[in-house]
């Protein structure tokens, strides 16, 4: 059986994945803000980096795998915070988890993304340039120029900083070459407390007339079996694909892009 660390592993999707990597008879080292084997702000680079050290400690130096599930939503007035969790509290853990990974035999990480990065309109591929620089300070202010838009604009480039990130690291040497398996999870609207929150928001309207073909939402059960394939050795052979579960929304948008 297998150590795998999960980021969000409190709530949601984050706590599904772990509760289903546990009932499997792994170890899992849970992070989060409170609830957690490692409490850590993913929001600040004290707290990303008390999370890298506790989980090195907490695993003697071997991962078999990592689910990146810590996220912030699309909450107006928090879109620094956005993006520093959603882009930082992936990269810089997994930086930092790298080696981690790579002694174990085929380690797999699942970095969830979004179906925003395809559904929301401008975003400025400046702040996705600067957020993959590391620069949340001003991505965030190119962001706040979307005046009410700003937090779905921040919500889907940092999901697209994060999505690029980890498609381009997945591919080298660091990582694939390194015998790493990484992969993103790229939902649609799950019923987590993330999404209750918008839809009990100001924005509900909007959330609720997103188009979704499946005519329902998704549940963090249906998800946290995904990423139980992503983690298994059926994903031996993935390397920085972007798995879309979504309903379809997606393939209503763009059918002729993938
Ligand atoms: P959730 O809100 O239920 O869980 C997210 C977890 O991340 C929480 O436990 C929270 O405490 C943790 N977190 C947030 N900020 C943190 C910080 N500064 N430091 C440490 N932990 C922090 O959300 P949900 O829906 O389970 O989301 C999981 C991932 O899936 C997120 O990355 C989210 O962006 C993404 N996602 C969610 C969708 C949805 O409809 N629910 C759709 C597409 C993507």
């Amino acid at each position: 059986m297998g150590t795998y660390v999960v980021t969000g592993s409190a709530s949601g999707m984050g706590a599904q994945a772990a509760e289903r990597l546990r009932a499997d008879g792994h170890r899992v080292i849970g992070v989060d803000r409170a609830d957690a084997d490692v409490v850590a702000d993913l929001s600040t680079p004290g707290g990303r980096q008390l999370a890298v050290d506790e989980v090195l400690g907490q695993c003697d130096g071997v991962l078999d795998g990592a689910v990146l599930a810590a996220g912030l939503g699309p909450k107006a007035g928090a879109e620094r915070a956005i993006v520093e969790v959603n882009v930082l509290g992936v990269t810089e853990l997994l930086t930092g988890l790298r080696p981690a990974l790579a002694a174990a035999d085929k380690a797999k990480v699942v970095v969830f993304g979004s179906n925003s990065t395809t559904s929301t309109p401008l975003v400025p591929r400046r702040a996705v340039r600067l957020l993959l620089r590391g620069d949340t300070e001003a991505a965030a202010r190119v962001i706040s120029r979307r005046g009410p838009l700003s937090a779905p604009v921040a919500y889907a480039s940092s999901k697209l900083a994060v999505s690029y990130w980890c498609r381009r690291a997945a591919v080298s040497a660091d990582w694939a070459g390194a015998g790493i398996r990484m992969n993103i999870l790229a939902p649609g609207p799950v019923l987590t407390p993330l999404l209750l929150g918008q839809l009990k928001s100001g924005t509900g309207k909007q959330v609720r007339s997103f188009p979704v073909p499946a005519r329902e939402y998704g549940t963090p059960e249906q998800i946290a079996e995904w990423v139980s394939v992503m983690l298994s050795p059926a994903a031996d052979f993935m390397v920085g694909a972007v798995i879309t579960v979504d309903g379809g929304t997606e393939a209503l948008l763009r059918p002729r892009d993938w």
